[in-house]
């Protein structure tokens, strides 16, 4: 059977930190709330003048690096993201013509959180139906680009970042194995941006009353994450009779250390086996999933079966189980 495999992964991540300290000097916060609030202690931010393919460019290239294959091997190249370069065209266009992919195809996934997971999900389909046989899947997000530096309960959650894995079949039974993913329009309400899109396009009226930014009712979205991730990894597991000791690594995404922790207790997963780095990056949105994986890489081995799992604004959520093939 032909499976879609990750046989290399990149990330990039801006030099400029932003620790909590700087927070308290911006907003009413203290470093000991946001540690114990959401276990994060720093994030990455990238310059002005800089979008999200330039992030995408460099995390796709050093994975193309460690596979030690050209860009010209590429035949889909998919960005997850909700920060893209610009409204139209694609990001994944300029990501391609600048890494010199230039028999690729591409478009961006936007499904928020999400995005990665689902990316990800589409490309080894494609895959699997030997459609393509090499693609690029890049979450990418430049999120202080769209977060108010005045909101106490948004600004210090979020970070920059890209992360990239690249894709290419296998017979063997490795890659990207199943997955189950849902989505409940009625969480629009808690979690969203309301100007900039067609209902509400930029006018001096958004900008003024500030209108631009992630609006997040953090507490409804806390108590959904951690049931819905924990339920539909639970389901995948059941479905594939995977006990909790079969899963070398849960992969959560990173939005707050204490809806991992919760969504891991639930399944009975030890936080030994839980891909964390939310201290030091925050919640990257497309690229917390790869960054996880480029972060836990040197600890994985050939056969470990993964649960990649997310949710996000929408909502959508998901869970994906991935044997490493390498
Ligand atoms: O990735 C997409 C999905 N997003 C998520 O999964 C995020 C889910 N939500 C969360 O992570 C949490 O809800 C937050 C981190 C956003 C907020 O944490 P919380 O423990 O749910 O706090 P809360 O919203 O219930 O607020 C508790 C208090 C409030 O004060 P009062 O009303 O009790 O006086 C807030 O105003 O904490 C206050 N607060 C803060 N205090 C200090 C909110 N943000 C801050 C802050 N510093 N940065």
């Amino acid at each position: 059977m032909r499976r879609a495999a990750i046989t290399a992964v990149g990330a990039y991540l801006p030099e400029r930190t932003l620790t909590n300290a700087d927070l308290e000097r911006l907003v009413d916060t203290t470093d000991a709330w946001i540690v114990e609030r959401t276990g994060i202690r720093e994030r990455r931010i990238l310059s002005r003048g800089k979008g999200s393919a330039y992030m995408a460019i460099q995390a796709a290239q050093q994975a193309l690096q460690k596979r030690g294959l050209p860009a010209e091997a590429i035949d889909l190249v998919i960005v997850a993201t909700v920060t893209p370069e610009h409204p139209f065209p694609a990001t994944a266009n300029i990501v391609s013509h600048a890494i010199g992919a230039h028999r690729a195809w591409g478009f961006d996934v936007e499904a928020a959180c999400s995005s990665f997971l689902y990316a990800l999900s589409v490309a080894a389909d494609s895959i699997a139906a030997g459609r393509v046989q090499r693609v690029l899947v890049i979450g990418s997000d430049k999120m202080s680009s769209i977060i108010d530096y005045r909101d106490r309960a948004t600004c210090v959650i979020f970070g920059d970042a890209a992360g990239a894995v690249l894709l290419e079949p296998t017979e063997e039974e490795v890659g990207v194995m199943d997955y189950l993913h849902q989505a409940d329009g009625a969480g629009c309400a808690f979690l969203h941006m309301k100007a900039g899109g067609s209902v509400l396009p930029p006018s001096v009226r958004t900008v003024r009353n500030r209108l631009h930014f992630v609006y997040q009712e953090g507490r409804q979205v806390f108590k959904q994450a951690v049931i819905q991730m924990a339920e539909v990894s639970a389901a995948l597991m059941r479905k594939h009779n995977l006990r909790p000791e079969d899963i070398a690594f849960f992969v959560p995404h990173q939005a707050n250390r204490r809806i991992i922790e919760a969504a891991a207790e639930r399944l009975g997963l030890p936080l030994e086996k839980v891909m964390l780095n939310i201290d030091r990056y925050g919640n990257t949105t497309s690229a917390t999933l790869p960054l996880c994986l480029h972060d836990y890489e040197s600890q994985l081995k050939k056969g470990d079966n993964l649960i990649l799992t997310t949710f996000g604004g929408g909502f959508t959520w998901g869970a994906l189980w991935l044997r490493w093939a390498y």
